[in-house]
């Protein structure tokens, strides 16, 4: 995510006065109720669900952490080995149309239209026939550098660069396979796709139609063009691909006359991307309802090219992260989202109706119906999940919600009024698969405490929050539960910081802001961070050194060091072949530069992974770990 848009992560002035108090966040968790742990019933039930368990012993690390990174390269533990596929700019595989990367950036539109896109995040190997060798690689592009993207960056922008940086954004689907002892890219592929900012996507849900999604190019409010800013990605039990669209808001212009509602989520006069003026439909002036179709939830079918993507309004319209499913007792989906914002919210939604067996056209409208809800977390170490439902408490036509659809399109000002929590940036969530326990990274928040803005409450306990934190929770009785108990895996920190609010309570080795969050099937608890370049430079993250990537055993509460990217990159994006033999881990943005536009006079001047070549450009890329003797990765 880019410091640019962090600066702007504060959207969130709605006024809620903070209904909390500082607490212990290391108090053990309130057990409610009989969820039932880690039931086959619960997790085992679903072919092809990513959160099944694999036996009852407790999870181990097995392996010898590494150091801090300070270099400009990828380490690995001993005995392990990390190979490079898929880079930014490497053709996916289209039959016919495998045009190869130009180092000097000369690519085309069209040509990046079928190439891996810019800044890999979120990433889920989906097997072919349930090998472990073999299978497809889905992952988002969250967004692009333009001074690594262009042969001259950004001199000027113009209508061939809007179109080359549309074409890098969005999801790639590619086909990998193991051979000859090293995984790679299958070329051409039936699978191989991109969804791009230019893609038909279908709107599907209570909002699609409505006549805040209706524009001139689509009457109908029904078809948009392409998703944006995907960022962390979950895996359906029923085969498909989940995308939180994140910071699309900043994409747009939205002139000198801001409605409150624009403001309420961040529109500015001129966008981030210089976009409007040669693709005049993020010229929200002159569109304004084009800003209401993105910021969902985009479920995509891996394994048919021909299907259409859809957007689910169901799940609300939000800075959305990720989305991640869990299943009730009785087979229905539930799916945590949160907003990666600054004082933005938590959501799960409970759907009406049963995962149904035929994977996923059998399921093509599951999300489209049931129930939104809000998170609140209290002081005393429970929670209650607070309906985002149409005539519900505030949300009526006399608050400017004429219907369910609209309490959809505007979810942040619904929940505003039902006095949900304002959290510390909650980017990835992960579902335990032995306890049912849900985590959540939230990133960091320096902006907590701050003159006019939310003070510390117990689930955000933190003034000047620049290290993050992981939150967990159980819910009461099933996942379709109203009420839940929490409490903080982990304060992230470091020990030696001069600040005691950012020294943290890590058992283990040091890191700061939490981002990736992922469970094997085992039960270890992957961590990712993302730290900015100019964090970077303060010196508070000085011993802690490059982003990396942790496994905790959350049974201990133990962090260890297993992962360290080279400089100034971003670790994010974790998944794992069945038989936990192969990792994929995503780097994105290596060598960012503090203002996150690199000058393509000197490329490498931060990073130059993964090519090393003289005047070369950092690529974003799959990174493939595996065990020299073909173990289980971590054990
Ligand atoms: Fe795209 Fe919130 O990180
Ligand atoms: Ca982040
Ligand atoms: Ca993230």
């Amino acid at each position: 995510m880019a410091k640019d848009f962090d600066s702007m992560e504060d959207s969130n002035r709605s006024g809620n006065a903070s209904i909390h108090e500082l607490s212990d966040p290391a108090r053990r968790l309130v057990i409610q109720g009989g969820l039932g742990l880690a039931s086959a019933a619960l997790f085992g039930s679903l072919a092809g669900c990513a959160a099944t368990a694999t036996g009852s012993s407790p999870a181990k690390l097995g392996f010898k952490a590494v150091p801090p990174g300070t270099t400009d390269a990828l380490v690995v533990p001993d005995g392990y080995v990390a190979d490079v596929i898929a880079a930014w700019g490497e053709p996916i595989g289209v039959a016919g149309n495998m045009p190869p990367f130009r180092e000097d950036a000369s690519n085309t539109a069209a040509e990046q239209a079928v190439q891996m896109g810019m800044h890999h995040d979120g990433i889920h190997f989906y097997p072919l026939a349930g090998s472990s060798t073999h299978g497809l690689l889905v992952m988002n592009h969250e967004y692009t550098d333009d001074g690594l993207l262009h042969p001259d960056g950004l001199k000027t922008w113009d209508a061939g660069k809007v179109k080359k940086a549309q074409a890098a954004h969005g999801v790639s689907v590619i086909e990998v396979a193991l051979r000859d002892g090293r995984w790679q890219m299958v070329r051409p592929s039936r699978y191989a796709r991109r969804h791009t900012a230019a893609t038909p996507f279908t709107l599907q849900g209570p909002a699609a139609g409505h006549a805040l999604m209706k524009t001139a190019a689509d009457p109908d409010g029904r078809t948009v063009l392409g998703t944006l800013n995907n960022c962390a990605s979950g895996q359906t039990p029923w085969g498909t691909y989940l995308s939180g669209e994140e910071n699309w808001a900043f994409y747009f212009d939205g002139g000198d006359k801001l409605t409150p509602d624009q403001q309420r989520w961040g529109l500015r006069k001129t966008g981030s991307q210089s976009w409007a003026p040669h693709d005049e439909r993020f010229d929200a002036a002159r569109h304004p309802n084009e800003f209401h179709r993105f910021g969902w939830v985009v479920e995509i079918d891996p394994m048919d090219p021909a299907a259409t993507p859809v957007k689910r309004t169901a799940l609300g319209r939000a800075a959305h992260e990720g989305a991640w499913v869990a299943v009730t007792k009785d087979g229905r989906a539930v799916v945590y989202s949160g907003e990666d914002a600054r004082f933005e919210y938590i959501y799960k939604f409970v759907s009406r109706d049963r995962i149904a067996p035929g994977g996923a056209r059998a399921n093509a409208q599951l999300l489209d119906h049931g129930t939104l809800y809000v998170a609140r977390f209290d002081a005393d170490g429970t929670g209650r999940w607070l309906p985002l439902v149409h005539g519900q408490g505030p949300l009526t036509p006399a608050n400017g919600f004429a219907d369910q659809g609209e309490v959809l399109i505007k979810t942040r000002q619904a929940s505003d009024l039902l006095g949900a929590t304002r959290m510390d940036r909650p980017e990835w969530l992960a579902i335990d698969p032995k306890s049912g326990e849900v985590y959540c990274t939230l990133t960091n928040n320096s902006a907590r405490g701050a003159a006019g803005q939310p003070g510390v409450d117990a689930a955000n306990p933190r003034a000047n929050n620049t290290m993050g934190q992981i939150i967990r929770w159980r819910e009461g009785g099933d996942f379709d539960a109203a009420s839940f108990s929490w409490n903080h895996l982990v304060l992230a920190g470091d020990p030696a910081n001069e600040r005691a609010e950012a020294r943290g309570n890590i058992k283990g080795d040091i890191f700061g802001c939490p981002d990736g969050l992922a469970f094997d099937t085992r039960g270890v608890l992957w961590i990712q961070t993302d730290a900015h370049a100019t964090q970077m430079y303060k010196g508070e993250f000085a011993r802690i050194g490059n982003n990396q990537m942790l496994a905790c055993d959350v049974s201990t509460g133990e962090v260890r060091r297993f992962l360290t990217g080279p400089t100034n990159c971003e670790i994010t994006g974790c998944t794992f072949s069945p038989d936990l033999t192969t990792m994929f881990v995503n780097v994105q943005h290596p060598g960012e530069t503090p203002n996150d536009r690199s000058d393509p006079a000197e490329p490498g001047k931060y990073s130059r992974w993964p090519d090393f070549k003289p005047g070369g450009r950092p690529r974003s890329a799959t990174v493939v770990v595996r065990r020299k003797d073909g173990g289980v990765i971590g054990a």
